[in-house]
């Protein structure tokens, strides 16, 4: 199975991308889902559709042609499905503090429910073998950061905090009637939790594997545009997963000469080469603007022929290189960070237990190291050829 995570800043044309990408994945005979995990859904509409699948009340994928389905995660038939115990715990302590019940509920909706929902639906999907490529329509680049990030952050949580937390509460139940502020969860609540972690086992590995997994930064010829997803590249490689395409959508086209435009075509050329040496050798693809919105079947696959002009595959696997590597050098051992806009001042890094943690601004990434380099720490760190090297010693 393949997995296409298609990212970038809001409004750039990650919906429209997704769901070409997803009818021309069908045309060729793969079994295809598009799943939009941005809470904003818009793939119904991108298809035209008449009512949107909210309305029917389920998350169920919707049958678009022999090959192709979509599917917008919807967070409410979720929490009924997955997340009760929890949820009810939520909003149970939310009610003991004077909210009023719907505000309780829209409030026990923990940022990165989604995500997570998205997940386990892509692990039983996967389990079933019930599709060949899943299409992911991602939240704008901070959200679908999140939505990478989780499965590390639950890993850590059910090992560290987990097992204490349920231990401590078992040992203090007795005594809370009487001190405790707060009702506490019920063993049932962690019973949840367990249930929701064993069916995003897994998940972890099936992100950072680039045979199944691939992310295409959707983008615009504009600065700002370009500098969001420089950043997206960085934390999606921090993360291990690997970058294999580029797309630049609404490039003005050559046969556009009018005056008012000029200034706008010579910006975006400029920002077009530059992308081009950014993102080298990870293959940069183009759109143009189109003269109208692209909305319905037809339009989507003038887009899909713009985008995929020849016999290769959407789906094939262009991409190996892993975001990082370990290699031993004379008597030390390095670790190679493959972060093209990374200067070596941006960086933090500390050991933590038998992790390797890196930091760039906010975003923190633990790398598990090898038996053999477990008991190193980081010494020198350079930048060279636009990877990070930092060197582990004794
Ligand atoms: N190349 C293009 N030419 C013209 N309109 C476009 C193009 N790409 C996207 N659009 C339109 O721009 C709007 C935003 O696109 P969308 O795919 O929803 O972006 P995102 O999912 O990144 O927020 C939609 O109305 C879409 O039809
Ligand atoms: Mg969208």
């Amino acid at each position: 199975m393949r997995i296409l995570l298609f990212s970038g800043k809001g409004g750039v044309g990650k919906t429209s991308v997704a769901a070409a990408t997803g009818l021309e994945l069908a045309r060729r005979g793969h079994r295809t889902l598009v799943m939009s995990v941005d809470p904003a859904h818009s793939l119904g509409d991108s298809f035209d559709m008449e009512s949107t699948l909210f309305e029917r009340r389920t998350s169920e994928p919707y049958v678009i042609n022999d090959h192709l389905s979509i599917q917008e995660v919807n967070i409410q038939h979720e929490i009924h499905r997955h997340w009760r115990e929890i949820s009810a715990y939520t909003i149970s302590i939310l009610r003991n503090t004077g909210i009023r019940d719907v505000e309780a509920q829209e409030l026990a909706i923990i940022p990165g429910m989604e995500e997570l929902s998205a997940m386990m639906y892509v692990n039983e999907y996967r389990r079933e073998n019930r599709f060949d490529v899943i299409v992911l329509d991602c939240a704008p680049t901070a959200e679908s950061l999140r939505f990478v990030s989780m499965p590390a952050t639950l890993d850590w949580y059910m090992k560290h905090v987990f097992p204490m937390q349920r231990g401590l509460l078992k040992a203090f139940r007795p005594l809370a009637k009487h001190v405790s502020p707060v009702e506490l969860p019920k063993d049932s609540y962690f019973t949840n939790v367990q249930e929701l972690f064993a069916k995003l086992e897994g998940i972890g590995e099936v992100l950072e594997n680039p045979r199944i997994t691939s992310v295409r930064l959707v983008t615009n010829a504009e600065k700002m545009v370009l500098r969001e997803t420089q950043r997206a590249y960085v934390y999606f490689s921090l993360h291990g997963l690997t970058v294999d395409q580029i797309i630049v959508n609404r490039v003005i086209p050559d046969a556009v000469t009018d005056e008012f435009f000029r200034e706008w075509r010579a910006s975006q050329q400029q920002i077009l080469s530059e992308i081009e040496a950014y993102f080298a050798p990870v293959p940069v693809s183009r759109i143009p603007l189109f003269t109208r919105e692209v909305v319905g079947a037809s339009r989507l696959d003038t887009l899909a022929a713009v985008l995929y002009p020849s016999e290769a595959d959407p789906a094939a696997v262009t991409r190996l290189t892993a975001p990082y590597e370990f290699r031993k050098v004379n008597s030390h051992y390095e670790v190679i960070l493959h972060l093209p806009f990374v200067g070596k001042g941006d960086v933090k890094l500390f050991k933590k237990g038998d992790e390797l943690v890196v930091e760039i601004g906010t975003l923190r990434r633990h790398v598990g190291l090898p038996t053999s380099m477990m008991n190193l720490s980081p010494g020198r760190a350079r930048v060279e050829n636009r990877q990070l090297i930092v060197e582990l010693v004794e």
